[in-house]
């Protein structure tokens, strides 16, 4: 089985889908880190984000160890990461990478903002996950202080409000709900309530198929 879970920034997509794949017990992938990890690479080797060779050549050569470094969940790095995202030839790289974690196992939770349209179009369940920006930017404002990072809730909405408007009207696989995907609306939800909305959702579409042990 292969769920995709879009959404924008800080909507609570990768708790969920997170915890969506411990429920079914399939290997999960966030693809948001191998935008991170591209801008990370680019940017420790010295070169800026507009230099298309050397962005692909990061691209490339992701080292899937290094996918939960906590420097990829700076905000700076996030910014970086939506200002690499829209190079074409970044973005086919990462499609093969991410096509390749979906083949020969059992199936696959996959989050980001094109799973459901451009990578998994053919998903058995798709979520679209929102939130309004105000609850948003307080989520992710409560994390980024929690790991110790000085920053106002203000600033916070700004760089979300800026990532959504970058991530939604790029030319290349824009963020946008697929036609087939579930909409799920997180803004009055806590994670618990928001996991179990998201498990009924994956049920009712999927049925009891969708157990894989
Ligand atoms: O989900 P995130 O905040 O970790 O994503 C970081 C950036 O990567 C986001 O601003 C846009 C980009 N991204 C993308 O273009 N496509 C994806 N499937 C996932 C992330």
């Amino acid at each position: 089985m292969i769920i995709a879970v879009d959404g924008p920034a800080a909507s609570g997509k990768g708790t969920l889908a997170r915890k969506i794949a411990g429920h079914y017990g399939l290997p999960y992938l966030d693809t948001g880190s191998l935008y991170r990890a591209t801008a990370r690479d680019l940017l420790a080797a010295g070169h800026d984000l507009e230099n298309v060779c050397e962005a692909v050549r990061a691209a490339q050569n992701i080292d899937p160890a290094t996918l939960d470094d906590p420097k990829l969940r700076e905000p700076g790095i996030g910014e970086a990461a939506s200002l690499v995202a829209p190079i074409p030839q970044v973005r086919a790289e990462l499609l093969a990478y991410q096509r390749r974690f979906c083949e020969g196992g059992k199936g696959a939770v996959l989050d980001g903002r094109d799973i459901g349209t451009v990578v998994c179009p053919d998903a058995d369940v798709k979520l679209f996950i929102k939130a309004d920006t105000s609850v948003r930017a307080r989520r992710r404002f409560v994390e980024l202080t929690a790991n110790g990072l000085t920053i106002t809730q203000a600033q916070v909405l700004a760089d979300l409000q800026k990532r959504d408007e970058r991530d939604r009207s790029r030319d290349s696989s824009p963020l946008v709900k697929a036609h087939d995907a579930h909409l799920l609306d997180t803004t009055n939800l806590d994670i618990e309530s928001s996991y179990k909305a998201a498990i009924e959702l994956i049920e009712r579409a999927y049925g009891d198929g969708g157990k894989t042990d």
